[in-house]
């Protein structure tokens, strides 16, 4: 009989103690972030009904036709793993909009499954924070959420030189496919497909399927639309300086009608956009036939963290303890259970090294793990009850009582 594997399935990640360490660390600048414009935390399940995903106007037919994880229940329900957030919020909205005091600012750190190809940026189960403001019809709301994503790539410590925001409106698309004298929805969405795609092709491919697809005589806008420039120009007085406008961003999903945007990482190595994100004004009548405006963005897990990685401001080692108590010997071990509690509720982080290799690798050990200092617990400390603390930085060793050595460490 042949063993069963230990990989996960296919596209899926096991976030092992180290990748947990990171997606906490994303997490946590995520929420702070979020938080410090005022957000609030929601969530939901990862179960929907599958007819979320195929109502009209919510509809993206790649990802539903292709791309979502939909099954029978045992109650004959069609039943879809969410792909995305925000159908799910706008429901959550709808379903409330009666008692809210608009205009909400909302964030959620779901994970989604999309049946994707898995490649570098692209996997089948991502992590992505959505951050939503509904009931506002303001442009300033929609500045907000491109500052809200700008302040979390600088509380990560990335410069302006790292990353791009390409800003776009769908409103202003619609008005130059009017201008231009096509008017067929068909064929509207087969060109903003196509437009869509306009980054993944050569240029020649691009432009000889946009003939076809559009006639001769079109081309993509030259100018940037008023509504574009009035953003960018808003940005600026915030202070944000890599925002600009790209014609070939037009974003999938059909519930786009206004501005639309998206980041990129500068370095070539990432190509796939990080975040993305742009205003609905008619999700929630879904649901209801008073519709709330929203605005927002999606931020991916896998994109964050190979940003992250690339232009070196990942903060490793977050989670190891401040202090590790090594004893000497097997007699020692409870009695370094002991000294640790003290410590503990002294509010330093501790941990025990009870394996039986050698002192020198347990330093050696700790140091790997970031760990802070070392006390070495012998028969000798344990009699007289003064211990050594060593700083592994810096190599600096102190003795005394455990308040003592408390007080250093705080
Ligand atoms: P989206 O562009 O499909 O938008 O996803 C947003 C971000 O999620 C992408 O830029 C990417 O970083 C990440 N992402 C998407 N799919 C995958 C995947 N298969 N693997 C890894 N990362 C992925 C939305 O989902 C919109 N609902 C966002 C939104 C919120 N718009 C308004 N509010």
């Amino acid at each position: 009989m042949s063993n069963l594997s230990t990989d996960p399935y296919k596209g899926v990640r096991d976030f092992y103690p180290d990748d947990m360490a990171v997606q906490r660390y994303m997490f946590d600048v995520w929420s702070q972030t979020a938080e410090s414009f005022g957000f609030e935390r929601y969530d939901a399940s990862v179960l929907e009904p599958a007819d979320l995903y195929k109502a009209k106007g919510a509809e993206n037919e790649e990802m539903v036709n292709e791309q979502t994880y939909t099954f029978t229940d045992r109650g004959d329900r069609e039943v879809t793993l969410r792909p995305e957030m925000t159908p799910t919020v706008a429901r959550m909205i709808a379903g409330k909009q009666r008692e809210l005091k608009f205009p909400v600012r909302w964030y959620s750190i779901p994970n989604l499954f999309r049946y994707e190809r898995a490649q570098r940026g692209r996997l089948r189960e991502h992590w992505q924070l959505n951050c939503d403001i509904f009931g506002s019809d303001d442009f300033t709301a929609d500045v907000e959420m491109i500052a809200l994503a700008y302040q979390i790539f600088m509380n990560f410590g990335a410069d302006e030189s790292m990353f791009g925001i390409k800003v776009n409106s769908r409103a202003a698309l619609d008005r130059h496919f009017a201008e231009s004298g096509i008017t067929d929805s068909e064929q509207i969405k087969s060109i903003t497909n196509l437009i869509d795609r306009k980054n993944k092709m050569e240029e020649a491919e691009f432009t000889a399927a946009l003939r076809e697809n559009a006639g001769t005589d079109f081309s993509l806008p030259a100018e940037t639309p008023v509504e574009v420039q009035q953003i960018l120009d808003a940005l600026r007085e915030l202070g944000i300086e890599n925002a600009e406008y790209d014609p070939a961003i037009v974003r999938g999903f059909s519930y786009y009608t206004g501005t639309v945007f998206e980041l990129f990482d500068t370095d070539p190595e990432n190509n796939r956009a990080m975040l993305g994100g742009g205003r609905y004004d008619n999700l929630t009548a879904l649901f209801s036939n008073e519709s709330v405006s929203g605005v927002g963005f999606g931020f991916g897990d896998v994109t964050m963290r190979n940003f992250l990685e690339s232009h070196n401001l990942m903060n490793a080692g977050l989670t190891s303890p401040t202090l590790m108590i090594m004893p000497m010997e097997a007699a020692q071990n409870l009695e370094a259970q002991k000294i640790a509690q003290q410590f503990r509720q002294a509010g330093v982080s501790v941990a025990v090294d009870m394996s039986d290799r050698k002192i020198g690798k347990k330093l050696s050990n700790a140091g790997e793990q970031f760990v802070d200092y070392a006390l070495v617990l012998g028969e000798d400390e344990v009699g007289q009850e003064s211990f050594s603390l060593k700083n592994l930085t810096d190599g600096e060793e102190i003795s005394g009582s455990i308040e003592e050595l408390v007080n250093k460490i705080l």
